[in-house]
């Protein structure tokens, strides 16, 4: 079976696409066997006992990947994304670094979660992802029903899943999607809560894009409190 069913058709809705330098060009090449999801399954991921096992859906530039890769080398990033030029400019920085702690995926994270091994990840990230405004495009948004469904399957017994939005809609889309599965537990307490604590977690280009104009954050954690 391919997983690819779809590849050429990955981002049918996005209008990102930005052309690449040469350079970025012939690190994508060379590293586009690596990040498609055959080679995953044959990777053996425990390296160490404390291993933490990381995951982000929609890195864009992937300053938060490499920011707590570089801080954090037990741990395990894997990153998706199908916006190219932002998976060059991460591969570049990972070789610069010589990080051996992250993977990359190219691909549309709603196939990946599908075939990944179940109580997996401690932690799931999703930034700012896409807010599809417009009534008409909800659907196309990454939380659905369906994705939360997987989320849930793919994260460990007391897993975190971080969702932030700068879109008020998506926020509280997101939340209900996100709570009507028992699986996960909202850990805010008080409305200051949702603001971020954890630096390690801030400096994504889309936080910095809403900090210059202004605009609030919902910063959500959800934990998964059912097996
Ligand atoms: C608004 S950007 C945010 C990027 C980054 N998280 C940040 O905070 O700067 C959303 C990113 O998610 C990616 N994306 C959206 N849907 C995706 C999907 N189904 N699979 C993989 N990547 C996706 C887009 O290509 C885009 O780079």
């Amino acid at each position: 079976m391919s997983y690819f069913r779809n590849f050429e058709r990955i981002n049918p809705f996005s209008a990102r696409e930005r052309s690449l330098t040469k350079k970025q060009k012939e690190l994508f090449n060379r590293y586009s066997e690596e990040m498609k999801f055959d080679s995953f399954k044959k990777i053996s991921w425990k390296k160490t006992p404390d291993q933490k096992n990381i995951l982000e859906i929609g890195f864009g530039s992937g300053e938060i990947i490499l920011k707590n890769a570089k801080q954090f080398s037990d741990n395990l990033y894997i990153g998706i994304e199908y916006y190219k030029k932002g998976i060059a400019q991460l591969l570049s920085n990972i070789e610069s670094e010589n990080l051996e702690n992250v993977r990359l995926y190219y691909g549309n994270a709603t196939l990946f979660i599908k075939n990944i091994d179940s109580n997996f990840f401690d932690e799931i990230w999703l930034m700012y992802p896409d807010p599809w405004p417009k009534k008409k495009h909800w659907k196309r948004r990454f939380i659905q029903k369906s994705t939360i469904i997987e989320l849930s399957r793919i994260l460990k017994f007391r897993g975190r899943f971080l969702f932030f939005t700068d879109n008020s809609s998506y926020a509280v889309w997101g939340s209900k999607h996100i709570l009507a599965n028992e699986a996960f537990k909202y850990l805010a307490k008080k409305p200051n809560d949702l603001k971020i604590t954890d630096s390690k977690y801030s400096g994504s280009k889309y936080q910095k894009k809403s900090e210059v104009l202004g605009v609030r954050t919902y910063y959500f954690i959800f934990e998964k409190v059912f097996q």
